[in-house]
């Protein structure tokens, strides 16, 4: 038997590994009586006038099986993301031919299942149409028992150009605009994306190419039942605080071929609870929910945000019977979390607060955004999302924002999250734009969200739904320079889509999690003033995005004092290694064609430079490939100490009120990954690699961490703890010459209580007292560390401020820093020797991948040894060789 002919017994469900047996006639062997058939695997496809045909993969894209047939190059070398245009514009065709054994057939309903269509096609089977799909976000069904046939079947996928559809759509919406009509030229991208309910930034972004994808990007299968088949389980744990009571919320969506009656059984065996219910399943697909209290509450292990807690799980189990026969079975995992998302008056501040209680417990959200992975999604592989992840956590994160110009993620994506505690922003995918209302696109986005609001809610990570990104901010702000007088139209096109529609199904679909309509938004102001607030940026109110590329980003007071920062970054570029494979040698410098190609932010490149010459000095070797590879390395400079400045000024203004604006309770910085090889605002490089800002973070959202900055040229120090319990810490400064790797002198503030949660100024004195108290310094001979301590030692990491700019310090050297690789038996260590002061020493080991335990540090000691995680088999032969080290005063 051929393995396309074959059928499997079906293990089915999106989230969760479910066993279903339905019940038939042959009852003897009930759990062989659903089946199904994949369809994945090797199809063969075509464009529209025949001139290619090629294999192609599913799930995959039109994209990939191109590159993979060798039809065209790597999309992301050189400028192929031009050259490669031509893709998007024509229509492709998916063919597969497929056998169905008889005993499927005589099913009483079989249905042909897509999860995943990219995304404007009609679907044929043996020559005959079964539907249509506009949506990617979607999962389609259609019946298809009455076109099955003996022997081969056909199956065509005839998928229109998005970018023609997008652009049809547009003229067909004559009465008014939808803008934006077009990305900036800079984007090199296509039009009228806000047309097509498919990834926006597809079509191009500020940080990534325009590759709009075409395919089956998700699996394809048969389905074949006598009685019903569940489609779906979801478990939603509901606390009653009142009671302190948790019971949990079980939704089955089942098709069902006739109104069944049976009975169900949900149980979480761990907690001994467990309940019967009698139920009958109406024809067609329903929801169906059951409620399972759980009378042994406080025995319940609660699900924590990373480094608050372990992160438990229970089974759940949920059996079916019909006249004694199984007809359903499933285990899936149920997590015990509350989230409260509080919007309250705060003494001594107008607005209101916002931060998230989880478990009843407020906590500070650390952490970054999250856009696409790749390009093609059929090209992340499990291994690299979970890298990417586990990068989150080893930088001491716990939230990402899913961002709203992307795709809702893969199932693999939020279960890791759950393992690991990271709290999920779940932006719903609308993005930068204003969006058309007819009922055909308000009907589609309808049953988007009804579907991954149901795939999605089991999960614990998931803290929030938000309707859209800053698309409340575009219509009050007037990105669109939209005339005042058609204002009312725009505003109540976007109540529509997302409060009417959005809101009011998410509300009805999960009542376990609070809902935002935008991000930034005023949260319940912005309801107050009819959705769209006069200003969604009012740090009084819910959370604000902040961009500022002009200000010195050592100057804090430019930033605002915000209640919660969802969005904040700078630009840098990425690692020579990483973009050697994508360029030629003429690429490599900063003003060749290639590096402005890349940069998708208008006059982002002289932005980076002007920022970072406003303190250090630029590169300026004379060897050409030096002097860029230095260029790549002061921009993660500038990057890394930029978004450390910022988010350490957010993080110390968790406590205070000051000018009635603070209690800020998250930084969530822009941007966490890359979609491809190119400058962007992100902390880890396309493949893994993390930039300098990614080791910064480490230290600057660790649990426990000194702020240091300067207030009319007086020092504070603020003690920042996200602990739950207080601690008695005092700060220890030590003062250096950059002259000298011995100190110059050192001083100890008394200690102070320092309450769990909170930011505490721990240290103050003018700067002149402090230097003049110390001898021979002044601010361009010397500079200060500091950390904090209690009596069981040093507490969190050492921290460093500069008294001038580093391009000023007088007495910088060349540091002459040598390195020695070994292996012992806790892994590869470097171990690095010193001259003098060192600024900013990075530690490159070309495409060797892996991480440093810590990288691009401040070093004022002769000694230090660093440890490197290898991602794969390396030795130290290899890293000897590969290693490179600069530091501040290597690139001029
Ligand atoms: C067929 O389509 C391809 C891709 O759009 C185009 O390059 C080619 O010229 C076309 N061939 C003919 C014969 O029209
Ligand atoms: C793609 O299909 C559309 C709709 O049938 C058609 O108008 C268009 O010309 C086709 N494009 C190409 C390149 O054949
Ligand atoms: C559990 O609690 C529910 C609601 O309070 C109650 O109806 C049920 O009988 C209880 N079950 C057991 C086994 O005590
Ligand atoms: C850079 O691009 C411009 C405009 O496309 C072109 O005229 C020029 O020849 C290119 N330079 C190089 C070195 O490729
Ligand atoms: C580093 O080496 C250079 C060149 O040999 C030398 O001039 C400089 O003094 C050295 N730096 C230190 C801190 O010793
Ligand atoms: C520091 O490193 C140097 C050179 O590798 C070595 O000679 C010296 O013994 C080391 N000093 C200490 C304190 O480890
Ligand atoms: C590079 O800049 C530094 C600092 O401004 C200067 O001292 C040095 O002479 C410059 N080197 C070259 C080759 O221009």
């Amino acid at each position: 038997m051929t393995l396309r002919g074959n059928i499997f017994i079906s293990v089915l469900g999106v989230l969760f590994c479910l066993f279903v047996g339905v019940l038939s006639g042959f009852s003897s062997v009930p759990e062989q009586q659903r089946r199904t058939q994949s369809l994945d695997g090797k199809w063969s496809l075509s464009n529209s006038n025949g001139s290619l045909s090629l294999p192609a993969e599913v799930p995959g894209c039109v994209h990939s099986a191109l590159q993979q047939q060798g039809f065209i190059q790597d999309p992301y070398f050189r400028f192929n993301d031009v050259s490669y245009r031509w893709i998007a514009l024509d229509n492709w065709t998916y063919t597969t031919t497929f056998n169905v054994v008889a005993q499927a057939r005589t099913k009483q309903k079989v249905l042909l299942a897509f999860e995943g269509v990219d995304t404007v096609a009609s679907i044929w089977l043996n020559g005959v149409i079964v539907g249509n799909t506009d949506n990617m976000f979607r999962r389609y069904d259609f019946a298809v028992r009455h076109l099955l046939k003996d022997g081969d079947n056909v199956l065509k996928v005839s998928l229109l150009s998005p970018v023609l559809y997008a652009s049809q759509r547009r003229d067909a919406h004559s009465a008014y605009r939808v803008p934006p009509e077009c990305p900036p030229d800079v984007q090199k991208g296509e039009c009228h994306v806000n047309f097509i309910r498919k990834e926006q930034s597809s079509f191009s972004w500020d940080w990534g190419p325009s590759f709009p994808t075409m395919g089956l990007w998700k699996g394809v299968r048969l389905e074949a039942f006598d009685v019903l088949q569940l489609i779906q389980v979801s478990s939603v744990p509901l606390y009653n605080f009142s009671l302190s009571q948790w019971r949990v919320q079980v939704e089955l969506l089942v098709d069902a071929v006739q109104t069944t009656n049976g009975q169900i059984t949900v149980s979480v065996p761990e907690l001994g609870s467990e309940q019967t219910f009698r139920t009958q399943f109406l024809s067609g697909e329903t929801k169906n929910t059951f409620i399972l209290h759980i009378n042994t509450s406080s025995q319940v292990k609660l699900w924590w945000p990373n480094r608050h807690g372990d992160q438990p799980f229970y089974q759940l189990t949920v059996r079916g019977f019909q006249d004694g026969f199984l007809i359903l079975n499933t285990k899936s995992k149920v997590y015990f979390r509350t989230v409260e998302l509080v919007q309250e008056p705060v003494v001594g501040s107008p607005g209101l607060s916002f931060y998230f209680r989880i478990n009843g417990k407020p906590i500070f959200l650390k952490g970054s955004n999250w856009i696409p992975a790749h390009s093609f999604q059929d090209q992340i592989s499990p291994a690299v999302l979970r890298n990417l992840l586990q990068s989150a956590v080893d930088a001491n994160m716990n939230t990402l924002r899913v961002w709203g110009g992307g795709v809702y993620e893969q199932d693999l994506f939020y279960s890791i999250c759950d393992e690991l505690g990271i709290m999920i922003w779940q932006d719903f995918m609308f993005a930068c734009a204003m969006y058309p209302t007819e009922s055909d696109f308000i009907q589609t986005v309808r049953e988007e969200v009804v579907q991954q609001v149901r795939r999605l809610k089991s999960h614990p990570s998931i803290i929030i739904w938000s309707g859209n990104n800053e698309n409340e901010a575009a219509l009050a702000t007037d990105w669109f320079s939209i005339p005042a007088s058609q204002r009312p139209l725009y505003v109540k096109d976007y109540v529509t889509l997302y409060v009417n529609n959005i809101r009011e199904i998410v509300q009805d679909e999960d009542q376990s999690r609070p809902f935002l309509v935008s991000s930034p938004t005023n949260g319940a102001e912005s309801e107050q003033e009819g959705w769209v607030a006069a200003n969604p940026y009012d740090p009084h109110y819910g959370d604000t995005h902040f961009y500022s590329y002009i200000h010195d980003c050592w100057d804090w007071r430019a930033f605002p004092r915000t209640r919660f920062a969802s969005e904040y970054g700078f630009q840098s570029w990425p690692s020579f290694s990483t973009l050697q494979p994508v360029s030629v040698k003429e690429d490599w410098s900063y003003d060749s064609n290639f590096t402005s190609h890349r940069q998708h932010h208008a006059d982002g490149n002289q932005q980076m430079l002007l920022q970072a010459a406003s303190h250090f000095n630029l590169p300026n070797s004379t060897d050409p490939l030096k002097r860029f590879t230095d260029t790549l390395y002061i921009t993660q400079v500038m990057q890394a100490q930029c978004v450390k400045t910022q988010t350490e000024f957010y993080r110390r203004s968790q406590t205070e009120i000051i000018e009635g604006k603070g209690h800020t309770m998250g930084a969530l910085y822009w941007q966490l990954n890359d979609i491809w090889q190119a400058p962007s605002w992100s902390s880890i490089e396309f493949g893994g690699k993390w930039k300098m800002l990614h080791y910064f973070a480490q230290n600057f959202f660790a649990a426990i961490l000194p702020v240091g900055f300067e207030d009319e040229d007086t020092l504070f120090i603020y003690a920042v703890s996200d602990l739950s319990h207080d601690l008695k810490l005092r700060a220890v400064v030590t003062v250096y010459s950059w002259t000298d790797l011995d100190p110059v002198c050192s001083l100890k503030s008394d200690p102070l209580l320092v309450p769990g949660g909170s930011a505490v100024a721990i240290f103050k004195q003018p700067v002149a007292d402090l230097l003049a108290g110390c001898g021979r310094c002044t601010r361009l001979t010397c500079l200060l560390t500091f950390h904090l301590e209690d009596s069981g030692g040093q507490q969190g990491p050492t921290n460093h401020h500069f008294l001038c700019s580093p391009k000023d310090a007088q007495g910088l050297q060349r540091p002459n820093i040598t390195a020695k690789v070994q292996q012992d038996k806790t892994g590869l260590t470097v171990t690095l020797h010193s001259a003098s002061v060192a600024a900013f020493v990075w530690l490159d080991v070309g495409d060797i991948p892996g991480r440093f335990s810590s990288n691009g540090f401040l070093m004022v000691s002769r000694n230090m040894t660093v440890s490197f995680t290898a991602w794969r088999q390396t030795s130290v032969a290899e890293l000897s060789r590969s290693l490179t080290i600069t530091s501040l005063t290597d690139v001029y």
